[in-house]
């Protein structure tokens, strides 16, 4: 097993889970997967491949062909920028529709394991603490109410100027939330040895700093 120190953040849809993870990463230099974007990835090459999201051979089968890159902050599949078209609505409900098969979970194991590399990583995602890292140093469950995550998630979609509607959003993310619970594989689910975090009434700073606490007192645990 490496010893690679792994944060591993897991939580439901829009609870800031990326926004958190990523400035972690910052904060202690260590890299960052997003694993959302990978399922994402899947869903938007199979509909360009016109393989249907509920073929789950031919969807394990596409995972090989793709050469995936996180460079700058931009996603890049088989060399196109692809950062904007995964992050579409119809690609968030494709990830999560592509995400029930366990040949396609399989597929993109070896994938995220790729990225735990010196000095660290921070990997946020559904199953980062159950299936992907089991050994991570730390494990948090990061979560929020749902309609402080659909108030959240309508606020950035109207700061962008895109025209939303908060009940729509609410009712996607139920959804979205339900269908992650329900799947037999990988379900979201807060791990037994995950610390949970309820961001409903904090700011993003306090979430970082909350996680940082954690490794902070785990490293020091470990150095004594
Ligand atoms: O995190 P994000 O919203 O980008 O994830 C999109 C979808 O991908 C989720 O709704 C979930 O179904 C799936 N997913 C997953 N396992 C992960 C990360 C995401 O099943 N580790």
């Amino acid at each position: 097993m490496s010893t690679v120190p792994v944060i591993a953040i897991d939580g439901p849809s829009a609870s800031g889970k990326g926004t958190v993870a990523q400035r972690v990463a910052q904060a202690l230099g260590f890299h960052y997967l997003d694993s959302g974007a990978l399922y994402r990835i899947v869903a938007l090459a199979a509909k360009r491949a016109g393989i249907s999201w509920q073929d789950e051979a031919a969807l394990a089968d596409l995972v090989s062909t793709l050469d995936i890159r996180f460079e700058h902050g931009e996603i890049y599949v088989n060399g196109e920028q692809v950062s904007d078209a995964v992050r579409s609505e119809e690609m968030s409900r494709g990830a999560s529709e592509v995400a029930v098969h366990p040949k396609v979970r399989q597929a993109l194991l070896e994938v995220q394991r790729a990225f735990r590399k010196a000095p660290g990583l921070v990997a946020d995602g559904r199953d980062m603490g159950s299936v992907v890292f089991p050994d991570a140093q730390i494990k948090v469950f990061l979560t929020a109410r749902s309609h402080v995550r659909a108030e959240r998630r309508y606020k950035q979609l109207m700061e962008k100027g895109i025209h939303a509607n908060l009940a729509q959003i609410l009712a996607d993310i139920e959804a979205r939330d339900a269908r992650d619970m329900q799947r037999s594989a990988a379900p979201l689910q807060q791990c037994s040895d995950a610390t949970l975090l309820d961001t409903s009434d904090m700011t993003i700073a306090q979430a970082v700093d909350g996680v940082l606490a954690l490794y902070r007192r785990h490293s020091r645990g470990i150095s004594k």
